[in-house]
């Protein structure tokens, strides 16, 4: 929910950005000026032009850029921290579908995504490309709360033709096409900041047919697309079989005109994305989630972060629930660490494991560079903010700010959210 209108004015207390170079600025006791939903400037001294503004002192908290979600799937918030012991297709049919196709039930739908907006909304979250189900009303309801929430959003109602479950599938393409279009219509008549987006599930649940059809709405409407690739081997190999022209998982996306280009894009996982799909994401501005607790989880694999920053490919976090357990991306950023640690020395020793630094860009500059000029407090950026108080993780010295950055990854769940501003606008958040 939004709390305040009012469209100047400065935060003082403990700030700390991401700079396009991937340079962490840390700025003790300083200002950051918001005029106008964006980034004015960050000030150690505050210039006398913006003295008439009101100042918020946030003492000893911590300000940084909001965080971007780039993939997680809202309606799998029921079952997080469940059914961890499968790989990704026996844990798509035993737990996943089941749970999505509960969503036909508006009651259930609108109970289960207040929870989850809720805790998006106390979260450092502030913009998220988010999965529904295929169901257009459920999938409307979310959107209806996550615009009131004030959060800035991208939803998908998914598209599922072929290999769902009796209870979760569309029945033809054409029904899919229908249902979706209409959704796409109502939902930019409905709102501002909550977004409709293309969500193909992935390859194995769309046919041929279906994934043409989503290529005539994408012209229409020019929308952006997410979905999955290359996250598991035995996924991979289906590819395959089921679009046998395709050199390689992302070409049976591109085979139809739905692998990036013109428009926005993101791909969940590329775990295991062959040299020709690398080529092809970067030639074609796909944006990468790495959802490193998913991957874990899923015993799918570690995806390759090093390389792909070696590379200069779009990355960002994703926190995948309900393959992850849940929506901290401040969890995530330790798991991308950890993980990549685990790359370092299982897989390649030439590929050093990521910094705190690297991983807090990812979570906000490079996420959030899907949304626009979000995710930094350079001027002229998205004031998306997020206070945390840490004062919980006990310490017996005063810690640099880049100390502390780092003890909140790993602490998560002792910070307190305590503000949450997008686009300059206060969210209304709850104490947890
Ligand atoms: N691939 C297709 N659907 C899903 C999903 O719901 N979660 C994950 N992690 N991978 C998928
Ligand atoms: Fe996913």
């Amino acid at each position: 929910m939004i709390t305040n209108k009012q469209s100047n004015f400065i935060l003082k207390g403990q700030i700390i950005y991401s700079k396009p170079d991937w340079s962490v600025s840390y700025n003790e006791n300083a200002y950051i000026v918001c005029e106008e939903g964006k980034v004015e400037g960050v000030y150690e001294n505050l210039p006398d032009a913006f003295k008439a503004y009101p100042i918020i002192d946030c003492k000893e908290q911590l300000i940084i850029p909001g965080m971007s979600d780039l993939h997680v799937h809202a309606p799998q918030y029921p079952f997080r921290g469940l059914g961890m012991d499968l790989e990704l297709l026996e844990w798509l049919n035993n737990h996943t579908f089941p749970e999505e196709a509960k969503y036909q039930d508006i009651t259930y739908a609108h109970k289960a995504y207040s929870i989850f907006v809720d805790d998006l909304l106390y979260s450092t979250t502030t913009r998220a490309c988010i999965f529904a189900t295929i169901h257009p009303e459920a999938t409307l309801d979310l959107m209806s709360q996550l615009e009131a929430s004030g959060l800035y959003t991208y939803v998908g109602k998914v598209n599922m033709d072929r290999n769902g479950s009796p209870r979760l599938q569309e029945e033809s393409a054409a029904a899919s096409y229908k249902a979706t279009r209409e959704w796409i219509i109502s939902a930019n008549k409905s709102f501002k900041h909550t977004l409709p987006m293309l969500t193909p599930r992935f390859i194995p649940t769309c046919s041929d047919e279906l994934m043409n059809k989503l290529h005539t709405l994408q012209t229409e409407f020019n929308l952006p697309l997410q979905s999955h690739l290359s996250e598991n081997l035995s996924e991979i190999n289906w590819v395959k079989q089921l679009v046998p022209t395709s050199k390689f998982y992302g070409d049976a996306y591109h085979q139809f005109g739905l692998f990036g280009g013109e428009v926005p894009t993101v791909m969940a996982h590329c775990i295991y994305s062959p040299e020709e799909e690398i080529k092809l994401m970067k030639q074609n501005n796909v944006y990468i989630a790495h959802c490193p607790e998913s991957n874990t989880n899923l015993s799918s694999g570690i995806a390759p972060i090093r390389k792909y920053m070696e590379e200069g490919l779009n990355i960002g976090l994703g926190s995948d629930v309900a393959a992850g357990t849940g929506l901290s991306l401040l969890k995530s950023m330790a798991m991308a660490i950890q993980v990549s640690k685990l790359y370092y020395c299982l897989v390649d020793q030439d590929k050093k494991p990521l910094t705190t630094e690297e991983v807090f860009y990812l979570a906000t500059l490079g996420g959030g560079s899907f949304f626009g000029k979000v995710g930094s407090f350079m001027p002229g950026y998205a004031f998306d903010v997020v206070v945390i108080d840490d004062s919980a993780i006990k310490a017996p010295r005063s810690l640099s700010l880049k100390e502390r950055l780092e003890r909140i990854l790993y602490y998560s769940d002792q910070v307190q959210i305590t503000e949450k501003y997008v686009d300059g606008q206060k969210l209304k958040i709850a104490s947890k």
